[in-house]
């Protein structure tokens, strides 16, 4: 079935944000408080409901919240920190942060999160941490890592609507961190959450998102501050998006559903995998393009829908293998998975601000590339 060609371009990730986010932003302006104040505090309540976590502490970006996760934890100098190479850079920036050395473990190839079998070996008397992500919003195989001892920071950027084996992502590990950026599914623009049922963590990432203890005269300094704290102007953001979050994740499965049905037969096009035990929170909607098979590579597809009109993006290059770490770390081993993967992964249009009507373009779009490139 041809249809009609588009007049607009398609973005990749637009934000579905409207009046009453702009009428809480107002709100909050007039309120007087641009600051980490009630909204935030209010975030942090309902968050910490939603994700069945004990504590929910609002920072200001995904990447600070990691950060102050780990610091908490005592990550430092001489320590490594278990982790994926399929992931954005922040994850493993966050651990060079802290003066410690990210150990990359390859990826599984059907959904691309760390491989829980090839984890046991890369743990030593160093690692502090496990530090693994879930990519596009399905869980990775958690419990095997948590058997292995050193606390787990869940990198759950893609997985505010996840579940894992029915139990809530934020309920699980020593601590999970999450992110209010633009293109997340509760956007605030900027933003991040740690949760964790550890009091004291809890207190210790609250302190150090402050530059000091205390107020007024009477403030004092145990330990140098990050000045990582949430806007209440964002908070309000993030509190709209959450009362809508139902709307919008149904939106969003709906779309899962329109692309599962409209790229099934396109050979070599193959969706990364879900797992049917798990809740996935379709926050990207990510297929592989295995070149032999498709007529084409990755980048002639990107090539293709972006002259129709349509943004695609890439989640992720790998990040062992990005400049500033290649050089870094020398010795780093080849991980083959990953590494056939960055050159694979194509992430199509996935937005509650997308019509179905978006998607199907985009499906159209696709099919059209796939057919003139198979012949
Ligand atoms: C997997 C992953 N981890 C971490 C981050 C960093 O979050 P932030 O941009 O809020 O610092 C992102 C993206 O934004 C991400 O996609």
């Amino acid at each position: 079935m041809s249809r009609r060609a588009r007049t607009t371009r398609l973005g990749f990730q637009p934000p579905a944000v409207g009046e009453e986010e702009i009428e809480a932003v107002a709100e909050t302006i007039r309120s007087g408080w641009l600051t980490t104040g009630p909204r935030a505090a209010l975030l942090e309540e309902r968050m910490a409901e939603y994700l069945e976590a004990e504590h929910v502490v609002a920072l200001a970006s995904g990447t600070a919240a990691m950060h102050l996760a780990l610091v908490a934890l005592g990550v430092g100098p001489g320590d490594e920190v278990v982790t994926t190479p399929i992931t954005w850079p922040a994850t493993a920036n966050v651990v060079e942060h802290c003066g410690a050395r990210p150990v990359f473990v390859d990826v599984r190839p059907d959904d691309l999160n760390i491989d829980p079998a090839r984890v046991p070996e890369a743990v030593t008397e160093r690692t502090k941490a496990i530090l693994p992500v879930h990519i596009a919003g399905q869980p990775c195989d958690l419990d095997p890592l948590l058997a292995l001892g050193p606390p787990v920071v869940e990198d759950a950027a893609h997985a505010l609507e996840s579940r894992y084996r029915g139990r809530k992502v934020g309920a699980i590990s020593t601590a999970t961190c999450f992110s209010l950026y633009a293109t997340k599914n509760v956007a605030a623009g900027e933003g991040g959450l740690v949760a964790t049922d550890d009091s004291a963590l809890a207190e210790r990432v609250r302190e150090m998102r402050l530059t000091r203890r205390g107020d007024g005269s009477r403030y004092d300094q145990v330990g140098p501050g990050f000045k990582a704290n949430l806007s209440d102007v964002l908070a309000a953001i993030a509190l709209v998006q959450l009362d809508k979050l139902e709307l919008h994740t149904a939106a969003r499965r709906r779309q899962f559903e329109l692309y599962d049905e409209g790229l099934d037969g396109l050979d070599g096009i193959t969706p990364l995998a879900r797992d049917p035990r798990d809740t996935h929170a379709h926050h990207l909607y990510v297929v592989r393009v295995d070149a032999g098979r498709a007529g084409g590579t990755r980048d002639d597809y990107r090539a293709a829908l972006d002259e129709q009109g349509v943004a695609t993006s890439i989640h992720f290059l790998p990040v062992h293998l990005l400049t500033w770490f290649r050089e870094r770390y020398p010795d780093q081993v080849s991980l083959p998975v990953a590494e056939r993967a960055g050159g694979e992964v194509l992430s199509l249009p996935l937005s509650p601000a997308h019509s179905e009507d978006d998607i199907r373009d985009v499906i159209a779009a696709v099919q059209g590339v796939y057919e003139r490139l198979v012949g």
